[in-house]
């Protein structure tokens, strides 16, 4: 045997990391854990802990607190007395806590990196090249953003104290990405880490002392889903944001529907790892190992479904299981180990039972033969081939280190497949031809997508789903806006009623009112149609008088206009140079008939409101002309011979419920911002003047607005926003009403998890622009998708 030879088939000896440093750490604090709240440890007020064990060989670690509501009261209260002084601190002085706590998170890098691994059973290769790194990578890019926040943000401030609950998965990189944008923008923080690995978010608390960061700013309470579930429901929270399941995050939706929390969700995937024939198989190969065997596949955005072009199918599947049988499974701190324990019991069950499903709906399984220590979770890495594209390991987030294989013709077929899934969270690419890569990352429903590379992350690059993988994103400027509101906003008054307006005249024959002038229709698909109904309602003047007809739309109505909206693709795949031109010749045309517009107008509001109203909304269809071809999007440059586009897309088709009380300004300053980025839209016009749609699409018909990229459907808002709500068609729903309706929009979509924009049911003042328009409603607009390409040989 030649040396070579022999170097290929030597066997690894054991390397393992010592956990001493951590284990003293866990000696000193005698095992058992308090929360941590207003800087300091605070025993349980029930008393109750949990142990924390560790999952590759099952030993308990430690005792951890169970949070009760005492508890989250005590931790809410802190951080609601630490936020008017931190909020009130120099954008420098932040930046300087956030600078320190980068600082100690390296210094103390390796005694977090191995805690991470004996809590979680991830490899301590990856805890401590990839996990540790990168918080620290988050506190020091927020430290920048803290020191920027007044020169890049002006007008916007904190939210408040914000709740974050995270899951086990990577603990304290969760910790970082949601602790360090909600500090740079002045947020205080109550966080709950996920129960099976709450260690380093307890090591972390002790390096906020360290830093001297004021108590009360950043409280973390641990216990299991009931201490999050508490945490929800706080009224002293203002903001929620949750990575984790998505049943847990429906559920977490559902609870905030009734207030005004905000909310932002980080939850499952089943993303596509898609290899078209001229990919560099091997280098994809690599990838795959990356993608979905780091830690143990528990990864969101892991690359699960594999989709092979079929004609290199055999090959790569030939290529994989060679590799496949080169992993290394075993004890996570050998420094040699690929593949770790997998996090619970529970954990591991799920996996065993999803493959089992998946084989009893006629996958065919494959794993390589290894020896896994006689205690302690493991499971093999597995694929799964001849896999139908609706069985459940296809759909289901199977969250364990399990491949399901799929293969496609065409790229029009790979495309339909990646995007046949309720999630969307990442999608890899893989093809030598940049052309290629590059139309397929565009069309993939998915807020990252990575071209030749796989798993990659960083502060600057915003992280987060479309459509069940949920909304906001965590990372890049984008992730700051998560934290932030307009002030104004904050300070805006509740809506008030609408006064009252008088009935029908008594005495209708002998009223000297003119004729019904005007009868509008619906506008569906570029078409004036009738209602299904078949009914219509009188619209009345402020003074009583009779203006016209408008028809009762209903359940049919909303569906045919919803799917006139999702076919109207020459609007959404039309350039923004084009957009924009558009949207001038609008302009232009409600300016030749701003004189009749304003005249029928002003039968509802009076004539000073209706001449301020169409002169308003010919000037903003001018800025959101403007805006079209300018909202476009960043490219970032992440510290790896990579750069990521980030990439403006718009959500979709868009529901929308316009305001009440400015029938044409309310109304068209949402229509605008969402069709000016390439939406299409369903719109309920205002109840009060819902006529004002039939002067709306004589503009549109005559300015080469495509069919379809606009519908009018009038009617009772409320009964039309329950059924945009729960259409699984409409990709969100923005909603301007009262507070009534904005609970509604939020409750009705729970189960589709839609994303939904409402006003809370605050008053805007439309004809501010500083509130009325801007960048506030574009970034509402869109949804960032981070395309990572690489660069270099
Ligand atoms: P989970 O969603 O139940 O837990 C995540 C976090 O939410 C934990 O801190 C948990 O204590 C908390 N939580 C649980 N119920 C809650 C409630 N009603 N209100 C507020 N907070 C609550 O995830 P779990 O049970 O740990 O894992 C179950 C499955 O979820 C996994 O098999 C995997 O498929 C998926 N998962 C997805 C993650 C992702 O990043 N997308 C992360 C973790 C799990």
């Amino acid at each position: 045997m030649g040396i070579a030879d022999k170097l290929m088939a030597m066997e690894y000896g054991p390397a393992p990391e010592d956990p001493k440093e951590a284990i003293l750490w866990l000696e000193r604090h005698g095992r058992r854990f308090g929360h941590f709240i207003q800087g300091a440890w605070q025993p349980p007020a029930l008393g109750q802990y949990f142990d924390t064990t560790d999952p590759s060989n099952g030993e308990t670690l430690a005792a951890v607190a169970q949070g009760s509501a005492a508890d989250v009261d005590a931790a809410v209260e802190a951080a609601g007395a630490a936020f008017p002084k931190w909020q009130a601190l120099t954008p420098h002085a932040r930046a300087r806590y956030l600078y320190a706590l980068a600082r100690l998170v390296q210094k103390h890098s390796r005694r977090l990196a191995v805690l991470e691994t004996i809590d979680n059973g991830k490899p301590i290769r990856e805890s401590r090249d990839i996990d540790i790194p990168l918080v620290a990578r988050h506190f020091y890019y927020h430290a920048g953003w803290a020191q920027l926040l007044h020169q890049e943000f002006p007008g916007y401030a904190a939210c408040g104290v914000v709740g974050q609950i995270i899951p086990w998965n990577f603990p304290l990189l969760m910790l970082a990405w949601k602790i360090a944008p909600a500090l740079a923008t002045g947020n205080t923080v109550v966080l709950k880490p996920a129960e099976f690995t709450p260690l380093t978010a307890l090591a972390f608390a002790e390096i906020c002392q360290e830093a001297g960061l004021p108590p009360g700013v950043v409280n973390i309470v641990t216990g299991d889903g009931s201490s999050g579930e508490l945490l929800v429901q706080h009224a002293g929270v203002a903001k929620i944001a949750f990575t984790g399941s998505t049943e847990v995050g429906r559920s977490i939706r559902r609870t905030t529907a009734q207030g005004h929390k905000r909310l932002s969700l980080e939850l499952g995937g089943k993303s596509p790892f898609i290899v078209f024939e001229d990919a560099d198989l091997d280098s994809a190969v690599e990838g795959l190992v990356d993608g979905i065997w780091l830690n143990q596949g528990q990864v969101c955005c892991a690359g699960s479904r594999l989709l092979m072009q079929e004609s290199i199918a055999e090959t790569l599947t030939a290529r994989i299981r060679e590799r496949m049988s080169t992993l290394r499974a075993g004890p996570p701190l050998d420094k040699a180990i690929d593949i770790g324990a997998i996090v619970a019991s529970v954990q591991l069950d799920r996996i065993k039972r999803l493959v089992d499903q998946g084989i009893a709906e006629g996958a065919t399984c494959w794993q390589p033969k290894i020896d896994f220590p006689s205690r302690g979770f493991y499971y093999p890495p597995t694929l799964l081939s001849n896999v139908h594209p609706t069985s459940v390991v296809a759909q289901e987030e199977i969250f364990g280190p399990v491949l399901a294989a799929m293969t496609f013709r065409t790229p029009p077929e790979a495309v339909e497949l990646a995007n046949n899934t309720a999630y969307g969270l990442a999608a890899c690419v893989w093809s030598e031809s940049v052309n290629l890569a590059l139309q397929v990352a565009a069309q993939l429903k998915a807020g990252v997508v990575w071209v030749n590379c796989t798993n990659l992350f960083d502060a600057s690059c915003g992280f987060g789903g479309y459509r069940e993988s949920g909304y906001g994103r965590e990372g890049g400027q984008e992730g700051l806006r998560e934290y932030l509101e307009p002030a104004w906003f904050q300070q805006a008054p509740a809506l008030r009623a609408p006064a009252p307006k008088p009935g029908p005249s008594p005495n209708r024959q002998t009223e000297s009112a003119p004729p019904i002038d005007r009868t509008v229709k619906l506008y569906i698909g570029g078409k004036q149609t009738r209602p299904d109904s078949g009914y219509s309602a009188e619209v009345r003047g402020r003074d009583g008088r009779l203006l016209g007809e408008a028809p009762l739309g209903n359940r049919k109505d909303i569906r045919n206009a919803v799917e006139a909206a999702r076919q109207a693709e020459a609007w959404a795949k039309a350039t923004a140079h084009h957009r924009a031109q558009v949207l001038y010749y609008v302009a232009e045309n409600l300016s030749e008939r701003s004189e009749e517009i304003a005249g029928r107008l002003s039968g509802a509001v009076g004539e000073a409101q209706a001449t301020a109203e169409i002169g308003l909304a010919i000037e903003r269809t001018f800025s959101y002309a403007a805006w079209a071809d300018k909202f476009d999007g960043a490219v970032h440059n992440p510290p790896f011979r990579n750069v990521a586009l980030a990439m403006n897309e718009p959500i979709g088709t868009l529901g929308i419920i316009a305001p009440v009380d400015l029938p044409l300004l309310g109304l068209w300053s949402l229509v605008l911002p969402a069709i000016a980025l390439g939406n299409t839209v369903v719109a309920i016009p205002s109840e009060a003047y819902p006529l004002i749609v039939g002067d709306l699409y004589q503009v549109f018909d005559t300015s080469d607005l495509p069919g379809g990229a606009v519908n009018f459907v009038t009617g009772s808002s409320s009964e039309l926003l329950q059924v945009l709500a729960e259409h699984d068609g409409v990709d969100g729903l923005w909603c301007f009403g009262n507070e009534a309706n904005s609970a509604a929009a939020k409750s009705y979509s729970v189960g589709n998890l839609k994303q939904v924009w409402t006003n809370e049911g605050r008053a805007i003042d439309w004809f501010n622009l500083d509130q009325g328009e801007g960048r506030w409603f574009l970034e509402h607009a869109t949804q960032v998708k981070n395309i990572w390409i690489p660069y270099g040989e």
